[in-house]
């Protein structure tokens, strides 16, 4: 059902004053009233267990916006933003509190959407609040954040629980970056351009390098990060994401049901790994001290309320293999890891060698061409391609050229929105196609589940150290080696 942009919301925050609330979405709210939209009836509502004032709330939000907001905040703005917010004292594990948070909704017809920035521990209970109160009617929805759950196990469990008193229709799952505008470009890219389209596919590409490499190391964030590890915080969701993204067929139009069953086809295509094929298509490694930007860092194993004999990964390579007639033959390669050379997300396609080389006399090898997607930052596309040097010295004398697209950050720099500002006006909205459903969640764990036990399983379940500052294990790079390839390097 699509509502009308403009269609008056109580947006409740459960986690008001977490960490996601204060640096992305009181940020991000800000900046949807400040492009005008957001409904002029629409209500933020801050719930949790402080003793707060509806006045004290409204403090702390204005604390948090001028810290994480990328710009100098503007009185008119902040004046009518922070008259929409409220504050609800609600202890979620507390049912008779829910009727709190019921007087205020109750003050208005508003459509009510929940959002839940808060640990996973906690959900159940919200879930069982709101039934209990019944605030749960059609018309609301609820947004969850990741992780959803640790394996497939956990992660159907907290589908079971929420499908108890929400339909998937009204269920928002977050993956941030769905919401990012480089990976919506990806979609222009694919099925706006004839060229690209109809080269798509084995007949043409050789292999698919997806690189997200991060500069952070886990951020004071120790105990969450060692029960995930990289591949659950990562490819699970982000790279799987855009795994898909890459690999789907043309869906039959833009609607969430058609682009989610595309995905979904995709993430059931891959090809298992498990404890017989792990050493050769997976690695996995774990940062060791080394220079960030020229500053010494700790070991993941230092760092602070560490575990020193963790065998958690914070690095993995991965070859994925897809089971299905377009990408049969065509690798796609992952990896992913904190404390890397330099933050950047990329997508290079590596299109097929020439068969025949005409020009051998004069250039022993031909370029293979490459379609370099920047995601970040500074999102551009780049072609690589092989062109004839004028001139008399050799008959054929070639170099390689590239062609450039724009650098969309200068280009479009008005347009230019975060992430979470487009999830929360598309949660607003009520449109779901950026956001990921219960078969798209379970079917990557169902895939994931099986790399994890087959690394717990060989005997050697120790990542390799790599240092800070890096480009990750030397086995990430023989990982392509085998192959005969290399990963595309950062420049
Ligand atoms: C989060 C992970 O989902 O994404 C973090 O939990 C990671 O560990 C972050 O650092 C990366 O997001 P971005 O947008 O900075 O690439």
């Amino acid at each position: 059902m699509i509502i009308e942009i403009n269609q008056a919301c109580d947006l409740v925050i459960f986690g008001a004053k977490g960490d996601l609330t204060t640096r992305k979405l009181l940020p991000a709210l800000y900046k949807l009233e400040k492009s005008k939209k957001i409904h002029e009836c629409t209500r933020i509502i801050g719930a949790g267990r402080a003793d707060w004032s509806t006045q004290d709330y409204i403090k702390i939000a204005k604390t948090a916006i001028k810290k994480f907001l990328n710009e100098e905040m503007d009185d008119f703005i902040w004046k009518k933003f922070s008259s929409r917010i409220y504050f609800c004292n609600i202890d979620v594990q507390k049912l008779v509190h829910f009727f709190r948070l019921k007087e205020i909704l109750n003050q208005k017809k508003n459509i009510i959407i929940y959002y839940c920035a808060v640990p996973p521990n906690t959900l159940d209970s919200i879930f069982i609040g709101l039934g209990n109160a019944n605030l749960n009617s059609i018309s609301s929805r609820i947004v969850l954040e990741k992780p959803l759950g640790t394996c497939l196990q956990t992660s159907k469990k907290i589908n079971n629980q929420i499908s108890k008193y929400f339909l998937e229709s009204q269920i928002f799952r977050i993956d941030h970056y769905l919401g990012k505008e480089s990976i919506l470009n990806l979609l222009a890219l694919r099925f706006a351009n004839a060229f690209f389209f109809h080269n798509w596919n084995n007949k043409t590409i050789d292999h698919i390098q997806i690189t997200v490499s991060e500069e952070v190391g886990i951020e004071g964030r120790w105990n969450y990060f060692d029960m995930m590890g990289q591949m659950r915080d990562m490819v699970q969701n982000h790279l799987l994401q855009i795994l898909t993204i890459l690999a789907m067929d043309q869906p039959s139009n833009m609607t969430s049901e058609s682009i989610r069953y595309e995905k979904v086809k995709i993430l059931r295509a891959l090809k298992p790994i498990n404890v017989n094929n792990i050493n050769k298509k997976t690695v996995r490694g774990q940062y060791s001290s080394g220079f960030i930007k020229g500053e010494q860092v700790p070991s993941y194993i230092k760092e602070k309320n560490a575990k020193k004999n963790s065998c958690t990964e914070t690095f993995v390579a991965i070859k994925v293999d897809l089971n299905n007639k377009k990408w049969s033959g065509v690798p796609f390669y992952l990896r992913t890891g904190k404390r890397l050379a330099h933050k950047y997300s990329e997508i290079v396609v590596f299109f097929k060698k020439m068969p025949i080389n005409l020009f051998k006399s004069s250039n022993l090898e031909l370029l293979q061409n490459k379609l370099i997607i920047r995601l970040e930052p500074q999102p551009n596309i780049t072609f690589d391609f092989v062109n004839k040097i004028p001139g008399l010295e050799k008959e054929y004398n070639l170099e390689n050229s590239q062609l450039q697209s724009v650098d969309f950050d200068e280009k479009y720099s008005k347009n230019l929105i975060d992430a979470y500002e487009r999830l929360l006006f598309e949660c607003m909205r009520g449109v779901q196609s950026l956001f990921v459903c219960r078969d798209e969640v379970e079917e990557a764990w169902k895939w994931i589940d099986p790399i994890i036990d087959g690394w717990q399983q060989t005997e050697n379940n120790i990542p390799q150290l790599y240092m800070s500052g890096t480009w990750g294990p030397k086995d990430s790079d023989l990982l392509l080696f085998h192959d005969s390839r290399y990963w595309y390097e950062f420049n």
